[in-house]
């Protein structure tokens, strides 16, 4: 199962805009065989069998978040797709819907129906035009050949669905922000509970599920949980896109199974360092990843909760040994200071702090004043923060006092 590819496998096959390239492929059959059975519990089942984790950095039980819309008896529910993907250096959802937006159409059109959803959103970051152009145009050809609408294919179920184009701020991929942005509110957290699932859009319960995570559902749906279940770590199965970049001699997005060693992503699919250059650290899930050393090389990458290295968006960072580590600092405490949205003290001002302290440097060093008043906003930022970003925020700066040791004056 090794090179098993589920997301990527038609990419080279199939022209976006040619809705019949895709359904050449026997795109659009697993939802075909869903109307006509009308069994969406059982689809459930098989999304819960497959143990598949949210691809949107949290790896949440997708199955679970589905259930528990599934099993609320009021009538209003939505589905909304996490198109949002503004983590630095994570690219994987933008390409789904550029290289083949009608499979994540009938995965989003799956969720929807087993959630009993009537309309679906698919929240698409401010700043992908191009994608926004491929997905309009997907999605009216969806239309015009029974896939979505009123009456899917000559059945009883009926579905709508709208690319909603975001604020382009790195906030509103959190889900509860997200909710607002769509409402036409602020786009900040909400405070949880209640969770989305319980009072979601306009208060309805809502699933909110990342690009990647329902590009997956027609292939679980078609070849069922189990089989899925079998690919990759037992704990996080099934395939992933890691998108690499940096020092390596390959660049760019890899489906392979989860569980692989960091080791494996940059030696196998990286084809290794650069000429010439020599590893120092890779961050691992975008600008809010942890830092690794060689010697945490072999650690697998896994999306379960609590592991050691989260594997958070999938990017992988390879950062050589020329490189100035103060113009990362630079660029870390820049992006979450100008995108920390500004509701709670600690965070809006823990993370402009930072950026001042991060210019103050001099030669990767701190004076003495400044680590002292690190380690409290740092603390603060981890402990005391509305929401996840304020930890995010926090995270490579930690790393980078504590692994790379530069701050020693
Ligand atoms: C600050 C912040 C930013 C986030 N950005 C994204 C994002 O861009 N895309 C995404 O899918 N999830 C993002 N998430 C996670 C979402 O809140 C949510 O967990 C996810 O969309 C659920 O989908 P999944 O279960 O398929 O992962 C973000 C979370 C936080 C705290
Ligand atoms: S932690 Fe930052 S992003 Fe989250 S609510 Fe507070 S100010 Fe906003």
């Amino acid at each position: 199962m090794d090179n098993i590819k589920i997301i990527t496998e038609h990419w080279d096959k199939i022209d976006p805009k040619k809705i019949a390239d895709y359904v050449a492929v026997g795109g659009y059959e697993t939802l075909r065989k869903f109307v006509c059975e009308a069994d969406p519990a059982s689809a459930l089942q098989e999304i819960k069998k497959s143990g598949l984790l949210g691809r949107g950095g949290a790896g949440f039980p997708i199955g679970d978040k589905l259930e528990l819309v599934a099993s609320s008896n009021k009538k209003e529910k939505y589905f909304i797709c996490n198109l949002d993907e503004s983590e630095p250096g994570t690219y994987k959802d933008r390409e789904i819907a550029k290289n083949n937006p009608h499979l994540l159409i009938e995965g989003i059109a799956l969720a929807s129906l087993i959630i009993g959803a009537k309309k679906a959103f698919i929240y698409l970051n401010g700043n992908y035009e191009e994608e926004e152009e491929i997905l309009e145009c997907a999605l009216s050809q969806s239309i015009e050949n029974g896939f979505i609408g009123e009456g899917i294919l000559g059945s009883e179920y009926g579905l709508e669905m709208e690319v909603f184009q975001g604020a382009g701020a790195y906030i509103c991929g959190e889900e509860t922000a997200l909710l607002n942005s769509i409402e036409g509110r602020r786009g900040e957290p909400r405070l949880r509970p209640p969770y989305p699932t319980d009072k979601g859009l306009w208060g309805h319960p809502t699933a909110i599920g990342n690009a990647e995570t329902v590009s997956n559902f027609p292939w679980i749906i078609k070849n069922g949980g189990a089989e899925y279940s079998r690919i990759g770590s037992a704990d996080s199965p099934g395939t992933k896109l890691y998108t690499l970049g940096g020092s390596v001699k390959n660049t760019g997005i890899f489906e392979l199974p989860t569980g692989i060693s960091i080791r494996d992503l940059i030696q196998k699919s990286g084809g290794g360092m650069m000429l010439g250059k020599e590893f120092w650290f890779a961050q691992i899930g975008g600008a809010s990843g942890r830092l690794v050393l060689e010697n945490e090389l072999e650690e697998k990458l896994v999306l379960k909760k609590g592991a050691k290295i989260p594997l958070g968006s999938g990017a992988v960072l390879v950062v050589d040994k020329t490189v100035d580590i103060h113009d990362m600092i630079l660029s870390w405490t820049g992006f979450f200071r100008r995108e920390s949205c500004g509701k709670c003290v600690p965070c809006r001002e823990g993370t402009f702090r930072l950026f001042e302290i991060a210019k103050r440097m001099n030669n990767g060093k701190m004076s003495e004043r400044d680590k002292a008043a690190v380690s409290d906003i740092l603390w603060a930022l981890e402990n005391t923060t509305f929401c996840p970003f304020g930890k995010f925020s926090a995270t490579a700066f930690r790393d980078t006092v504590e692994k790379l040791n530069i701050s020693n004056s």
